[in-house]
C-alpha cells in the first residue's frame, strides 16, 4: 500500500478541517466523505468535488483502508465497532467513546489494525521542551490546568468534562507519569442539561496535586497550564503559544519572569500524518487505544464525584 485510502465520517465543524488534511497529505487518499446532514453533504461536495459523498458508511466500507471518525461523541462507539469488524484502521476524535464500558468493549473487535485517538493537545511544541523538565521536578508539585470557551452550542450531547476537560486529563496523564490516586470534583449545569463548568482536584500517589477547571460559558478562549514546585513556576499559555518561567529564589516582580514563544503547529495535520505513517510503516500510534481508554477512565471518576459529591478513588 502506497497511500492509505481513507473516508472521513462527519463533515461538521472539525470534520471539514480533517477532510482538508486527508486531501492534502501525501500518504493518504480521501476517497469518501460520509455525512448524514444534507446541508453538510452539500458543503462537502462543493469543497471536494472529486470525492464521493455518501450518507451511509456501508456504501463505501469496501473501498477504504481507514476512516477518520469526526461525528458527535455519542456515535463514536457504534461507528468504531462497525469499522473494526471490517478490519479498518481508525482515527477517532476524542473522546474515544461515551463510556468506559464502550471503550473497553472495542478491544474485542480490534484485531491487527491501528487505532489512534485525537488527543490533539499533545501536539504542542512546548511539550518537547517541558515534558523532560516536568519529569525532573521534585514531588509535591501543584499543577493547574484551565480551559475556558465561549458557549458555541456544539458538543451539547456531552458535558464539559468529555468536551473540554478531556484535553487536560490527557495532558495530565501524558506529562506527569505518577499515578493519580483519587479525584474530587464540583460542577454547575448552566447552559445545558449537562455539566457546563467543572472544577476537579486530582491527588497523585507521589504527593503532587492537580486542579483542572473547564468551562464552556465564558467571554473568551483561555487555555493554560501552570506547574508550581520548589524549583519555581512554569506557565504555558496554550492559546498564545507562550512559555513563562519564574525561577526559585527570585522575587517575582516581573523582571525575573522569562517568557518565550513556541512554534504554533497544525495539530490535525500532525495527527493525521502520524496516523498514516503508523499504518504504512507499522509504527505505534501517536496516541494509542490504551491512552484513549485511560482518559475515559479518569472522566468516569470525575463524573462519579460530581454526582456523589464524594472523593472518588481511581483503581487499576
Ligand atoms: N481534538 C479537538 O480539539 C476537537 C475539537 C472539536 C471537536 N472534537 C471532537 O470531534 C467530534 C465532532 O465534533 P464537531 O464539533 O465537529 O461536531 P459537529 O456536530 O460540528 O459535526 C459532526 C458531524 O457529524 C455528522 N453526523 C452525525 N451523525 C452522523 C453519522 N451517523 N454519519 C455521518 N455523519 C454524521 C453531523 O451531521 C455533523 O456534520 C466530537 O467527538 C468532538 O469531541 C475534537
Amino acid at each position: 500500500m502506497e497511500k492509505v485510502k481513507v473516508a472521513l465520517i462527519g463533515y461538521g465543524h472539525l470534520g471539514k478541517w480533517h477532510a482538508q488534511k486527508a486531501d492534502q497529505l501525501e500518504n493518504s487518499e480521501l476517497v469518501a466523505i460520509v455525512e448524514s446532514f444534507p446541508q453538510n453533504q452539500q458543503a462537502a461536495k462543493e469543497a471536494h468535488p472529486n470525492v464521493k459523498v455518501v450518507e451511509d458508511l456501508n456504501e463505501v466500507i469496501n473501498e477504504i483502508d481507514a476512516a477518520l471518525i469526526v461525528t458527535p461523541t455519542s456515535l463514536h462507539f457504534d461507528i468504531a465497532k462497525d469499522l473494526l469488524k471490517a478490519n479498518k484502521h481508525i482515527f477517532c476524535e476524542k473522546p474515544l467513546c461515551s463510556s468506559l464500558q464502550q471503550a473497553q468493549e472495542l478491544s474485542q473487535y480490534k484485531k491487527d489494525v491501528k487505532l489512534q485517538v485525537g488527543h490533539s493537545e499533545r501536539c504542542h511544541a512546548a511539550w518537547e521542551e517541558l515534558r523532560p523538565t516536568f519529569t525532573e521536578l521534585p514531588a509535591n508539585k501543584m499543577i493547574r490546568l484551565q480551559r475556558f470557551a465561549p458557549f458555541k452550542g456544539r458538543a451539547t450531547d456531552v458535558d464539559v468534562v468529555q468536551d473540554l476537560m478531556i484535553h487536560d486529563i490527557d495532558l495530565l496523564l501524558y506529562l506527569f507519569p505518577h499515578k493519580i490516586k483519587s479525584v474530587r470534583a464540583l460542577g454547575q449545569k448552566i447552559r445545558t442539561a449537562n455539566w457546563d463548568h467543572v472544577t476537579a482536584h486530582f491527588y497523585f500517589e507521589n504527593g503532587d496535586e492537580a486542579m483542572i477547571v473547564s468551562g464552556r460559558n465564558h467571554v473568551k478562549e483561555e487555555r493554560s497550564l501552570e506547574v508550581m514546585s520548589e524549583k519555581g513556576c512554569h506557565f504555558v499559555d496554550l492559546f498564545q503559544n507562550k512559555i513563562s518561567y519564574a525561577t526559585h529564589g527570585q522575587f517575582d516582580s516581573g523582571e525575573y519572569v522569562q517568557t518565550h514563544s513556541y512554534e504554533k503547529r497544525d495539530h490535525l495535520l500532525i495527527e493525521q500524518k502520524a496516523f498514516y505513517e503508523s499504518i504504512l510503516q507499522d509504527k505505534k500510534e501517536f496516541v494509542t487505544y490504551e491512552d484513549g481508554v485511560a482518559a475515559i477512565k479518569i472522566i468516569e471518576c470525575v463524573l462519579k464525584s460530581l454526582d456523589t459529591h464524594q472523593e472518588v478513588q481511581i483503581n487499576d
